[in-house]
């Protein structure tokens, strides 16, 4: 039994959306991570095998915060079926720490896959609830925008506590994704923006509420396949998210590439503090921005098209 997940960009809304604002993302189709579920000798129970992590583990094992084991014990308990004698292995091209949803997409693609191996095919929504509760271990305070785009593997308008709004676009988007290689450490950078938050309410509320009404703007501009103004609305999204202090120079140098080779708009997207950044661009500009952000010390460089 073989299922996978894709992976996510935050098209514009990071952070903001922790605290109620609207966000948008995108599965991103081409970059997933597969799982698959074999069955072992009678009385093994279940294994977990992480292949990127070098990791082996047996789900009775496992302590209670370790995200696969959560997961698999999630998923045994919404099924209401006893741990069967198999092994879950999953594998991933997604890099770790790189804002574009590794933890919710093994979580998605194991649940799909366990489920599958036990006879039930789940539901975008149960898949995305369960994946919600490892994301709180592995994030803290999240959203749930990651698991939500990635469990429905559609475009979606979110707002936190509330159903997600699949969007209806009538043309997709060509993205290109950069790696700026250095670690994104969700957690880290949501809790970094809580505290500043708490010590300057004020200045914070004022920027989310910029980012929210953005946000809405962009929708409208993505729907009327307005491009220039969707670009130029990512390019104001990153102002933003450099004001909240979760932009770094090498992700400034990355955006800048972009630009100036003719993105029609570039932004970090995810938690930032490192990981990727995604550039908005033409079919025809999109080998002078991919060439320029290698030159620019890109470690690799995705071309994607939301769906
Ligand atoms: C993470 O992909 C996006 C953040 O907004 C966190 C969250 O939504 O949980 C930074």
């Amino acid at each position: 039994m073989e299922s996978s997940a894709p992976g996510k960009v935050i098209l514009c809304g990071e952070h903001s959306v922790v605290y109620g604002y609207p966000a948008m993302a995108a599965p991103v189709m081409g970059v997933r991570c597969r799982a698959w579920v074999e069955a072992a000798a009678s009385g093994s129970g279940l294994s977990l095998v992480a292949v990127d992590l070098g990791e082996r583990l047996a789900l009775r094992a496992a302590p209670p915060d370790q995200p696969l084991a959560a997961l698999a014990r999630l998923v045994l308990a919404h099924l209401g079926c006893e741990e069967p004698d198999a092994v879950l292995t999953v594998h991933s091209d997604l890099p770790i720490a790189g804002g574009l949803g590794s933890g919710a997409a093994v979580s998605v693609a194991a649940a799909r896959a366990l489920a599958g191996f036990l006879g039930v095919t789940l539901s975008p929504a149960a898949l995305s609830a369960l994946a919600y509760e490892v994301e709180k271990l592995h994030h803290g305070t999240p959203s749930g925008i990651d698991n939500t785009v990635i469990a429905w593997e559609r475009p979606v308008y979110f707002v936190k506590g509330q159903p997600p709004e699949v969007l209806a676009i009538p043309a997709p988007l060509r993205l290109l994704i950069a790696d700026s290689g250095i670690g994104a450490v969700t957690r880290e950078a949501v809790a970094a923006v809580r505290q500043r938050r708490e010590a300057h309410p004020a200045y914070y509320e004022a920027r989310f509420a910029q980012i929210g009404a953005l946000v809405s703007a962009a929708r409208a501009a993505w729907e009327q396949q307005d491009l220039p103004t969707l670009g130029q609305l990512l390019d104001a999204n990153q102002a933003l998210l450099a004001e909240i202090g979760v932009s770094t120079p090498r992700l400034e140098a990355l955006i800048t590439a972009a630009r100036q080779a003719g993105a029609l708009g570039a932004k970090l997207t995810g938690s930032g503090m490192g990981g990727n950044i995604i550039a908005l661009v033409t079919a025809e500009g999109m080998p002078a921005v991919a060439d320029a952000l290698r030159a620019a010390g890109a470690v690799h460089v995705w071309q994607t098209i939301t769906e």
